[in-house]
């Protein structure tokens, strides 16, 4: 069996989502839950981009323990000098060259001719394959470029050192046989002692992001690059977990293996999810909520004779728990650490107190805790702990005929408790506003939505925020959790500031 190594681009592609920006305490949670996942490469960022990715790309570089990590780097000397520096603890450090070769973006973009073009591949593919012993190239809107000049860029790439070349239909406008086709044409084309490992790099723009990726690996491909959820610029990049299952249920068809570990499927979806502030369509494959429901009476009844009649994925094989027995009151720690066992986490000592206290908490208001509680109450421990500023208490005075006041106190990064008081039209203007007056800022809010996490009247509510600084047109995302409603809206909004200021 071929082994198909993945190469995860969350961090780095798809933080490049609108309104996405993972902090560097976010970045190191999602890498390490990556390296539970069983992806190989994990592309941390784009170290040259700002202090920000740099900082971030380095602590994933030292707390990953056996992945090889990436950083991307243009086709100049001072990009790859970055990467270097970022990536110079990781155990096993890889750098990722990039340069259009598209006559629309040689043209217009980069103004270089062919020649300027293969004859900067040459200087700094060399450059960069004496600073690393892995290096891979990318030649950007490769699906878009004329394919003799494809492979000479393409092999030019490898006489200068590189062993990883990766492919990426940058606009998304390959399809299946076209992407594929490109793939066998490269394979048998280019000249090399050293084995080369080809990589697939799909954006969804016409939704054939997996599909194109599945037909590179049918046509060689040994890699394939996508992001968790499938998040990325635009529409996105290929979804990993859609081509770790294609590949597992398949496995007749594509005779490939892999080492994603399938039951952390679900719950690297869910951490990227929530700190990301992108919410997972309920039908989205794999991971949706709704991908393992069945409504219909037919397909019910037929479920209940033999799962497989409709069912082609198990539920528990991508980590999805069947509600087994919700906690309550009384659960003692013992229950709740088995429960959260079960449930895939392994907390340490400090970590499983405070989310035992949180769910003591959470069981004096709400009667049954489900998995879905228990899942989003750890996620808002996690988001808690990255944050700069944090929420510490927030009090509304409501008055049906008049503004509604609030006070709120955060703590800063210094431990300092600020506390200020604001009116508003309704209560969470007012709670807004006094977050804003704390922060010192004053963001666009353009989306508020909220949710029930589950069914019943003691439902925890979910509320998703954006902020848009209107000076830069750039979005910021929030999520709270909570069983109060106001509390839940002032955790998103804290969370979505805390993101707006970092980037300020
Ligand atoms: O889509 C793309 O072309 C990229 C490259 C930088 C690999 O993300
Ligand atoms: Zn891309």
């Amino acid at each position: 069996m071929r082994k198909i190594q993945f190469f995860d681009t969350t961090l780095r592609d798809g933080e490049q989502t609108p309104g996405v920006n993972f902090n560097t305490k976010e970045k190191v949670q999602i890498a390490l839950q990556l390296e539970k996942w069983g992806i190989d490469v994990i592309e941390a960022g784009f170290p040259i981009a700002s202090p920000g990715d740099f900082e971030a790309v380095q602590a994933i570089a030292q707390q990953v323990k056996k992945t090889t990590v990436t950083g991307l780097a243009r086709c100049q000397k001072k990009d790859i000098d970055r990467a270097h520096e970022a990536l110079k603890d990781a155990v096993n450090p890889q750098i990722h060259v990039f340069l259009a070769t598209s006559n629309i973006h040689m043209q217009y973009k980069l103004k270089m001719t062919k020649e300027e073009v293969l004859a900067s591949i040459t200087e700094h593919v060399s450059y960069a394959r004496s600073l690393f012993e892995k290096v891979q190239f990318s030649p950007e809107d490769a699906s878009r470029s004329d394919h003799d000049f494809l492979l000479k860029a393409v092999q030019t790439a490898i006489d200068a050192g590189a062993t990883i070349i990766n492919i990426p239909d940058t606009v998304g406008y390959s399809n299946p046989t076209e992407y594929g086709a490109l793939f066998k044409f490269l394979i048998e084309n280019i000249q090399s002692e050293r084995e080369i490992t080809f990589s697939s790099h799909c954006h969804d723009d016409l939704g054939m992001a997996t599909a194109n990726a599945l037909a590179a690996i049918e046509n060689g491909a040994n890699r394939v690059e996508g992001a968790v959820n499938g998040i990325g610029e635009r529409a996105g990049n290929t979804a990993l977990e859609e081509v770790a299952l294609a590949l597992a249920i398949r496995k007749d068809f594509y005779q490939c293996e892999t080492q994603i570990v399938l039951n952390e499927t679900k719950r690297t979806s869910e951490l990227v999810s929530r700190l990301s502030g992108i919410p997972v369509p309920k039908n989205k494959a794999i991971v949706g909520d709704n991908a393992y429901a069945h409504e219909s009476g037919i397909h019910q009844d037929g479920v209940l004779k033999n799962p497989e009649t409709y069912e082609i994925i198990t539920p528990t094989l991508v980590g999805v728990t069947q509600n087994s027995l919700p906690l309550g009151k009384l659960s003692g720690r013992h229950a709740f650490t088995s429960k959260l066992e079960e449930l895939g986490y392994q907390l340490d000592e400090a970590d499983s107190k405070e989310a035992f206290k949180r769910f003591k908490s959470l069981a004096d208001k709400k009667k049954q805790i489900t998995d879905k509680d228990l899942v989003a109450l750890l996620a808002d421990q996690y988001r808690e702990e990255t944050e700069q500023y944090k929420l510490a208490d927030v009090q509304v005075q409501y008055s049906s005929n008049g503004y509604q006041g609030a006070i709120v106190s955060i703590i800063d990064e210094e431990n300092q408790t600020k506390v200020a008081s604001k009116i508003g039209s309704g209560s969470i203007q007012a709670i807004y506003n006094t977050i804003d007056e704390l922060f010192q800022q004053n963001p666009d809010l353009t989306e508020y939505e909220i949710q029930a996490i589950t069914g019943g009247e003691d439902a925890q509510a979910e509320v998703r925020v954006t902020l848009v600084d209107s000076e830069t047109n750039t979005e910021f995302r929030g999520i709270g959790v909570d069983f109060d409603v106001l509390q839940a809206s002032a955790k998103a909004y804290v969370q979505a500031s805390n993101h707006f200021k970092q980037a300020k």
